[in-house]
C-alpha cells in the first residue's frame, strides 16, 4: 500500500529519476527506514558499492551474483533496490511478482550503456557460430540476447563449463574478458566496453605506493586493466575481495575496486588498514557516479511513496530470464 504521492512528485521521478520531496532535517532516517522495512514487508538489498549509510541499513549487502541470488529467493513483497538500474532490473526478472524500487531510476552503469541492443545484434549476426556470454552488467535487451550471464564471482566457472572449443563473444566488459581468457586459456571475442570506475587507477601511482608499503597486499577487481591486474596479489569480486581481507594474514591491503567496498572491509577488520588505490587524476573517479546518485534522502522517499519503480514487457523479462536462470543454475551446482 503506498502513500499518497503529490502529483508534482510524480512529475519530477519522471523528470529527474527520483523523488525531489524536502525533509524536515530532523527526521531520523535510520528509523523511519526500518519502520517502512515493517509496515510494507520490504527487503532492502544493498551492493557493496553504496554510500556507508546505506550498507548499514540494508538487509542484505553482495556482490552482484548474491544481490540476484537474494531477489530470486525473498518473500518480501517489495523489494528495495539500492544500486544501479540493471541489478534493480535483474531482480525484477527474476521475481516479478514484487513490487521492485529504486531511489534513483537514472542510477545507471557506463558498462551497460557501452553495449547497446542493436548494435550487439548486428555484432552478434556477423558471428552466428558462437554463444553469447554476457557479464551481468548490461541491459535486459543485451540479456535477452545471450545464451548465459555471468558475474565477477562465476564467470571463470561458467566459461570453463562450455567445451573448450566452443566459440564464445564475451559482452560488455573487455578487461573482465580478457582476464577470463587468460585464466581459462580461451580465446573468447570481447566487445570493446568498459567500467569508467576501473579504467581509471593509476599504474604508477599504485606501484609508488606499493613502494611505500611493502608490505601491503594488492588486491583489483577483474574489471581492471590488464597492467593494473599483472601487479596484483588476488583478483576477485567485490565479495571476493572482502573475504580475502577477512581470511588473509596481511595487515594492510590496496584496493582496486570502487572505494564503497571500503566501509565492509574496515568493519571487517578493524585492525587493518585499507588503501584505495589511486585514479589518475586528483579526483574521486574511483567512487562510481552512478552507484552514488543513491542517498539516503532519496532511499526514504522511495520506500515511502514506492517509487520509482522497475517495470518492463513480458516478453522482454521472459527472454531475459532464461540466461540468468541457467547462470543460477551453474553457479549452484559450483556450489557458488
Ligand atoms: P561485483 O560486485 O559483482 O563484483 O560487481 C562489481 C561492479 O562493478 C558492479 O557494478
Ligand atoms: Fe557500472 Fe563501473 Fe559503476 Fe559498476 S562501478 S555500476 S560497472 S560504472
Amino acid at each position: 500500500m503506498n502513500t499518497v504521492v503529490p502529483d508534482t512528485a510524480i512529475a519530477n521521478v519522471e523528470k529527474n529519476g527520483f523523488l525531489d520531496i524536502e525533509l524536515d532535517p530532523s527526521l531520523d532516517l535510520f528509523a523511519e527506514i526500518e519502520k517502512l522495512k515493517k509496515e510494507k514487508n520490504a527487503v532492502l538489498l544493498a551492493h557493496y558499492y553504496q554510500e556507508p549509510d546505506i550498507q548499514d541499513v540494508a538487509d542484505y549487502i553482495g556482490d552482484s551474483l548474491g544481490l540476484a541470488q537474494q531477489a530470486e529467493k525473498t518473500s518480501a513483497d517489495m523489494i528495495v533496490f539500492a544500486g544501479v538500474h540493471f541489478m534493480a532490473e535483474t531482480a525484477k526478472i527474476l521475481n516479478p511478482g514484487k513490487k521492485v524500487v529504486i531511489p534513483d531510476f537514472k542510477a545507471g552503469c557506463s558498462l551497460s550503456d557501452s553495449c547497446p541492443p542493436p548494435l550487439f545484434k548486428k555484432f552478434k549476426e556477423q558471428h552466428p557460430d558462437h554463444i553469447v556470454v554476457s557479464y551481468i552488467n548490461c541491459s535486459a535487451g543485451i540479456k535477452a540476447l545471450s545464451d548465459v550471464i555471468v558475474t565477477s564471482s562465476n564467470a571463470r566457472v561458467i566459461v570453463e563449463s562450455f567445451p573448450k572449443d566452443q566459440k564464445i563473444i564475451f559482452a560488455p566488459d573487455k578487461n573482465l574478458g580478457a582476464y577470463i581468457n587468460k585464466v581459462t586459456g580461451r580465446n573468447m571475442l570481447l566487445w570493446n566496453g568498459a567500467c569508467m570506475v576501473h579504467e581509471i587507477f593509476s599504474l604508477e601511482k599504485i606501484t609508488r605506493l606499493k613502494t611505500r608499503h611493502p608490505k601491503a597486499k594488492f588486491i583489483a577487481h577483474p574489471e581492471c586493466e590488464e597492467p593494473v591486474l599483472r601487479l596484483a596479489d588476488y583478483i576477485g569480486s567485490t565479495t571476493g575481495l572482502l573475504k580475502y581481507t577477512e581470511t588473509d594474514d596481511a595487515m594492510e591491503y590496496i584496493v582496486a575496486t570502487e572505494t564503497g567496498i571500503l566501509h565492509q572491509m574496515m568493519k571487517a577488520s578493524p585492525n587493518k588498514t585499507f588503501i584505495p588505490a589511486p585514479p589518475t587524476n586528483n579526483c574521486a573517479c574511483n567512487d562510481c557516479p552512478h552507484m552514488k546518485l543513491n542517498t539516503l534522502e532519496k532511499l526514504y522517499l522511495c520506500m515511502k511513496y514506492e517509487l520509482p519503480e522497475i517495470n518492463m514487457e513480458e516478453e522482454l523479462r521472459l527472454s531475459a530470464l532464461k540466461p540468468i536462470k541457467r547462470m543460477l543454475e551453474i553457479s549452484s551446482q559450483a556450489g557458488l
